[in-house]
């Protein structure tokens, strides 16, 4: 456990860099035509992830942290955030709207080397957000990249060829006991919805020792329910629409849905999705490896949900090879401030519609893979790498 919480470089600045070259690497996967595409309807176009990622340091560390004067305010505003792609109207915004692509690569540039000078004044905190807001954006890109046509996309080679075991499906008792969520104060970086530890008691319950696959929600898809987005049907057989070819359905790879279709398969059969501090409990002990488990960027889409070596309650892949969706609101734990330089991280996502997701994905760092990191996402957001395992009593 104590492992996973060694930084990945000997410096923060140096894992700063780090991120930023591979960050820079996702852009490499377009063709160069293709930064004006809009992949997913509710989102921006990915122009503004190219000057995202650089306004929002600059934003961060040299007005925020260095207090320094504004070189380019126009750029500063334009890419300082995000769409909400819970907006009801999509966005409307014409290609012509955007600057040309070398000038935000000049303000990047530009960003980069005047920050670069002043590193070693900026307080590691700002550091620690500058480089996980970046590791959290390369996941977003790469599921928004899911989402534009194959042929705007270079193929990388191909990844490593996952390690797979029998499947032998089943529920498996979990004993009632405490659990702690959270981070305590003063030991290393967390996020402000990490904020207070705090002890919960969970009654004994059961987990499903895999995540669901794909064969698996195939049997309520034929049953009339609702059909994966990352499916295709062509000829009246499923597809599997990966990053960067289709391939016909893999039975053993996880299935990514919604909360709410989890949630509905889930009560097909009987069942309910864990809670986030059952999900906690049921991890604890778990020490994943990014290959075998399928995280940190080892490929682009999943393995089997029988690959990596099972935890010490038996259950595979609590870490990797897709989120998994709780049956937990996102919520502020007791104690919880919004950081004071980024106040909107959590708190406008604690309103009842946004649910808690754990474990990691193939394209989440493992620098996010600490046992505290939540990840939320709307229960009908259909775009994220969202698995899910069912629960029991
Ligand atoms: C924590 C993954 C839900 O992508 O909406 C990035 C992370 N926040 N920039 C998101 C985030 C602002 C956030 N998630």
């Amino acid at each position: 456990m104590a492992l996973r919480n060694i930084p990945l470089s000997n410096s923060l600045p140096a894992e700063l860099e780090k991120a930023r070259a591979s960050s820079d690497s996702l852009f490499d996967l377009l063709h160069p035509d293709s930064l004006y595409e809009r992949p997913i309807a509710e989102r921006h176009r990915i122009l503004f992830y190219l000057g995202h990622l650089e306004a929002f340091d600059w934003n961060l560390i040299a007005i925020h942290g260095l207090d320094l004067p504004r070189f380019h305010p126009q750029f500063d505003q334009l890419f300082a955030f995000g769409i909400d792609p819970d907006s009801t109207s999509l966005p409307k915004d014409k290609p012509s709207d955007w600057p040309r692509i070398d000038e935000v690569r000049h303000y990047n540039a530009t960003v980069r080397a005047k920050l670069n000078a002043r590193l070693d004044q900026v307080n590691d905190m700002l550091l620690h957000v500058a480089i996980e807001h970046r590791r959290m954006h390369e996941e977003t890109f790469a599921y928004m990249l899911h989402n534009l046509a194959y042929e705007h996309k270079l193929k990388p080679p191909a990844p490593a060829r996952p390690i797979e075991a029998p499947h032998e499906p089943g529920m498996l008792e979990i004993p009632g006991g405490s659990v702690f969520l959270g981070r305590p104060r003063n030991d290393g970086f967390g996020w402000d919805n990490e904020f207070d530890r705090h002890e919960r008691i969970v009654a004994p319950f059961s987990v499903s020792r895999y995540k669901v696959t794909n064969t698996e929600y195939s049997a309520f898809v034929e049953a009339g329910g609702p059909a994966p987005h990352f499916w295709r049907e062509r000829g009246g057989r499923w597809f599997y629409r990966g990053m960067f070819e289709e391939t016909p359905l893999h039975g053993d790879w996880p299935v990514y849905v919604t909360h709410e279709q989890a949630t509905q398969y889930a009560r097909w059969l009987g069942k309910r999705l864990p809670t986030e501090a059952e999900f906690h409990r049921a991890s604890c002990g778990t020490e994943p490896e990014p290959l075998c488990d399928n995280f940190d960027s080892q490929r682009w889409d999943p393995i089997s949900v029988t690959s990596g070596q099972p935890n010490p309650f038996g259950l595979v892949q609590m870490i990797g090879n897709g989120w998994e969706w709780t049956s937990s609101r996102f919520e502020p734990f007791p104690g919880f401030q919004p950081f004071p330089f980024y106040r909107n991280y959590s708190q406008p996502f604690f309103d009842g519609e946004h649910y808690v997701l754990k474990g990691a994905s193939a394209r989440t760092a493992a620098r996010l893979t600490r046992p505290s990191f939540r990840n939320w996402f709307r229960g009908s957001y259909p775009y994220v790498y969202a698995a899910f395992r069912l629960a029991e009593g």
